[in-house]
């Protein structure tokens, strides 16, 4: 399989690019989107000495720039012919404030959710042409809201409802996407939302501030917490397992618990097409890209 991975230079993407790499004899090819090249380099030294594989590359982007996200579209457009797996992981985690985007966005919203949304409706071409079943995982969690009247958070921010508002805006996409190929005729792609159902030990801890971290450490000791590979492992299966098994999951919401994957219940205003169009309408135009316009038209065709 090749799985592109945003975010696979620390934490919960980390940990599902580890341990594919180290998969299935080495067989897994994994592209690795990130914005540090520092990091991406080191990871791949990393990969390279404990899984043997060969076949990890990165693609440098910073997500909270759409400019940087269009280049790094077209340089996965031009190294790449086909993927199978795509993994939408990246997100920013606490903050102590808001800082605006250069597009003049919440980096919440851009990174976890906008950015994403680009990214994965300009690689379909690619997941399409896929031979064993193109499919994309997000990582997601319950809950949240979408704040109609203040998407960007001018008025009112707190970075824990910037993380849950992307989570809502993600599964909506998913759940649209699924109900858009589900009409296709030809072209099978499935499209899963996936919950970790344990907090991971993740990079968080080191930018979290030091009273959290406390409290985290403490919780660690009474096992609160899995590892980064741990995660890998549990999450694993869905970039390799085969195109039926991954079908059958498509425009689903699940997690993993007692050894194996379970659903959990969609909230209704998720599954609702007029909120799922207005998010898609407002996301096409924050990403005022032609492109990606051309291909939201394309799909509805
Ligand atoms: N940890 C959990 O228990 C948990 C549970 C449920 C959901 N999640 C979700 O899982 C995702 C990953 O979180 P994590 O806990 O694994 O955190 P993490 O260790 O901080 O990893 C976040 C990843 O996203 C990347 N990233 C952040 N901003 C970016 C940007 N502007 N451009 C490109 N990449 C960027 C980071 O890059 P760097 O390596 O350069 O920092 C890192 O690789 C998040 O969406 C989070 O909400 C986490």
């Amino acid at each position: 399989m090749k799985v592109l991975i945003t975010g696979g230079t620390n934490g919960m993407g980390k940990g599902v690019a580890k341990v594919l790499a180290g998969k299935d004899n080495q067989r897994h090819e994994i592209i690795v989107l990130c914005r540090s090249k520092k990091l991406g380099e080191e990871m791949i030294k990393e990969f390279e000495k404990t899984t043997f594989n060969k076949n990890i590359s990165i693609i440098l982007c910073d997500l909270t720039k759409l400019n940087d996200l269009r280049n790094a579209i077209q340089e996965i457009q031009n190294k790449h012919e086909f993927l199978d797996g795509l993994f939408i992981n990246a997100g920013l985690g606490y903050a102590a404030k808001r800082v605006e985007t250069e597009d003049g966005m919440d980096p919440h919203f851009q990174v976890n959710y906008l950015s994403h949304f680009m990214l994965t409706l300009n690689l379909l071409n690619l997941l399409e042409k896929s031979e064993n079943g193109g499919r994309i995982i997000f990582n997601v969690t319950e809950g949240g809201k979408i704040f109609w009247d203040d998407m960007q958070m001018k008025d009112k921010w707190g970075y824990e409802d910037g993380i849950h508002q992307a989570m809502v805006a993600k599964r909506m996409f998913l759940a649209k996407l699924h109900n858009l190929y589900r009409e296709r005729k030809g072209v099978k792609l499935s499209f899963v939302g996936f919950q970790i159902s344990q907090t991971v030990w993740s990079n968080q801890i080191n930018i979290i501030p030091a009273f959290m971290r406390i409290m985290a450490t403490t919780m660690k000791i009474f096992g609160t917490f899995i590892s980064i590979e741990k995660c890998g492992e549990i999450m694993a299966p869905l970039f390799t397992e085969n195109q039926e098994e991954s079908l059958k999951k498509s425009g689903k919401f699940i997690t993993w618990k007692k050894n194996k994957f379970i659903d959990i219940r969609e909230d209704i205003n998720v599954l609702d097409p007029e909120e799922q169009d207005r998010l898609w309408k407002i996301s096409l135009e924050l990403c005022a890209d032609e492109k990606t316009s051309q291909i939201a038209a394309n799909l509805h065709n």
